[in-house]
């Protein structure tokens, strides 16, 4: 099973929106992925989403993701999945200054072509529609793409 594997800095806005867009993708298309999400700090482990962000992927999902809880992203995650999606250039640098050499993970931007999703922390509730939009659009992609392998 593909497994996949979604980090942000805190994770609890914009990865464990991300998670729950690559979940609503794949039961869509009738597809078992592996799916996870972490931070690259430790401020938040614990800790369930953001509201706002639970508020929206509850909206646009009908996902209830109050149960989630923040994770610090860690050595073992780049051998456990195959592929990890970091929301912006920060975090996809921070990932590869702890990626163990000939690990297996593919770590790459989830939007890709050095786009980021905007962190929505300090913003508003229409900042969290945004990353809804954009990590919705992104895992579309990966489950059309993964369904063609
Ligand atoms: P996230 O958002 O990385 O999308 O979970 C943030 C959450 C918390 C903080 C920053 C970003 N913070 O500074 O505590």
């Amino acid at each position: 099973m593909t497994s996949i594997l979604m980090v942000c800095l805190g994770n609890i806005c914009r990865s464990p929106m991300a998670q729950a867009a690559l979940y609503d993708a794949a039961q869509k298309a009738g597809m078992d992925i592996d799916i996870d999400s972490a931070g690259t700090a430790s401020w938040h482990i614990g800790k369930a989403p953001d509201e706002r962000g639970q508020k929206i992927v509850k909206k646009r999902a009908s996902i209830d993701i109050s149960s989630y809880k923040a994770r610090q992203v860690n050595a073992a995650d780049f051998d456990q999945y195959d592929y990890i999606y970091a929301m912006d250039e920060q975090n996809l640098r921070d990932l590869q200054l702890i990626q163990p050499l000939n690990s297996h993970a593919v770590v790459n931007l989830l939007l890709g072509n050095k786009k980021s999703v905007a962190d929505p922390y300090y913003g508003d509730i229409s900042d969290f529609e945004t990353v809804w939009d954009q990590v919705s659009e992104a895992t579309d992609i990966i489950v059309k793409n993964l369904a063609k392998l």
